[in-house]
């Protein structure tokens, strides 16, 4: 039969949106996490909406033996890398953890891997590795200058791959999200950090009344409103993301790189005023200081992708509606 897909990370936020689309189309998935920041309900939850059951193995990539073992038991051709800490100031403050958790742990997997005979590999990478863009919207060409340790973890792992990509018949594919956000429609998946420092989920819980206020971090930037501007990507058209690129080294692309994002921007005041109109609620908002590191504007140049067939399909408004399903909702 087909092989099968190994995703790390498969427990998180991101990784589990991707099983359903595997499992969906028809692919055989094995999963494994570490459950540092992945919940295995998640897991039972895409069974659950799937209707089928999903191998899973709770093991840490930095694992090799153990990472050979299941590459050999399920007959694993190809992997997606989301297994990784994401904490933008979490990384400020312990660089050394992001370097051992996700360069180290990431170089011992892509090796054990690579010695398994794994031929595909698809990276979860970030925007954050164009540091403070000098132009966008940001083509993929654009130089890569981190300016935390989060960033500057993923441009090490796209440089690892370049070089192991040279000795072993492998292939990869980095994919550079922009701001994922949303969720399955379901209400039954979503993001769940803690503490939470995204934009939309912190909304959202001001909306529910779970947190007092929102707090605008900036109102004087260089934008029209003068908040911050991102590209928000929905996570299904992220998960489609995978699917094309999977698809796309399987029919013998070159190793590439693709930023993913809708190319669309929003500033912070404007998802505020969705949220709004999506919840039938008031937000409390209290405008404040800039958080540093902030770039004022993250918009992706998105065209490569869409050249391999891939565009997004959702806008702000089904990011924020989604989110609400499954933060207003039975999800928790
Ligand atoms: N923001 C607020 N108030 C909050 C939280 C966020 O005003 O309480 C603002 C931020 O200042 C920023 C925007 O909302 O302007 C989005 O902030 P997020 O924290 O949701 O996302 P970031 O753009 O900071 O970070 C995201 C990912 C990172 C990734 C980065 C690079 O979470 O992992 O994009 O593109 F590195």
């Amino acid at each position: 039969g087909m092989d099968a897909v190994l995703v790390s990370g498969g427990a998180g936020y991101i990784g589990s949106h991707v099983v359903k689309r595997l499992v969906e189309a028809g692919r055989p998935v094995v999963v494994m996490d570490n459950e540092s920041t992945g919940h295995r309900e998640t897991v039972r939850a895409v069974e659950a909406l799937t209707g089928r059951e999903i191998p899973y193995i709770p093991g840490d990539v930095g694992d090799g033996d153990g990472v050979r073992r299941i590459v050999e038991e399920y007959r694993v051709g190809a992997v997606m890398h989301f297994a990784a800490k994401s904490v933008v100031a979490e990384s400020v403050r312990h660089p050394e953890v992001y370097f051992s958790e996700n360069v180290a742990k990431g170089i011992a997997f892509f090796q054990a891997l690579c010695e398994a005979g794994v031929s595909r590999i698809v990276l979860s990478s970030t925007a954050a590795v164009y540091g403070n863009p000098e132009r966008v919207p940001i083509p993929e060409e654009h130089p890569v200058r981190p300016i935390n340790p989060y960033g500057a973890s993923k441009v090490m792992l796209e440089q690892v791959l370049g070089w192991l990509e040279t000795t072993f018949p492998m292939r990869w594919v980095a994919l550079r999200y922009f701001n994922a956000a949303g969720a399955d429609p379901s209400g039954r998946l979503g993001e769940r950090h803690d503490p939470e420092t995204h934009l939309i989920p912190i909304v959202l819980e001001a909306a529910l009344g779970r947190r007092e206020r929102v707090t605008v971090f900036g109102t004087d930037y260089d934008t029209p409103d003068g908040t911050c501007i991102r590209d928000y990507i929905h996570v299904l058209d992220l998960a489609d993301a995978h699917l094309e690129a999977l698809a796309a080294l399987e029919d013998g692309h070159p190793s590439a790189i693709f930023n993913v994002g809708t190319g669309l921007g929003h500033s912070v005041l404007e998802v505020i005023r969705m949220a709004e109109e999506v919840c039938g609620r008031t937000v409390p908002v209290e405008l404040g200081a800039r958080r540093p590191g902030d770039p004022p504007v993250l918009v992706a140049d998105g065209g490569r992708l869409r050249e391999i067939g891939w565009q997004p399909r959702y806008g702000l408004w089904e990011i924020v509606a989604s989110a609400w399903a499954w933060h207003s909702g039975e999800g928790r």
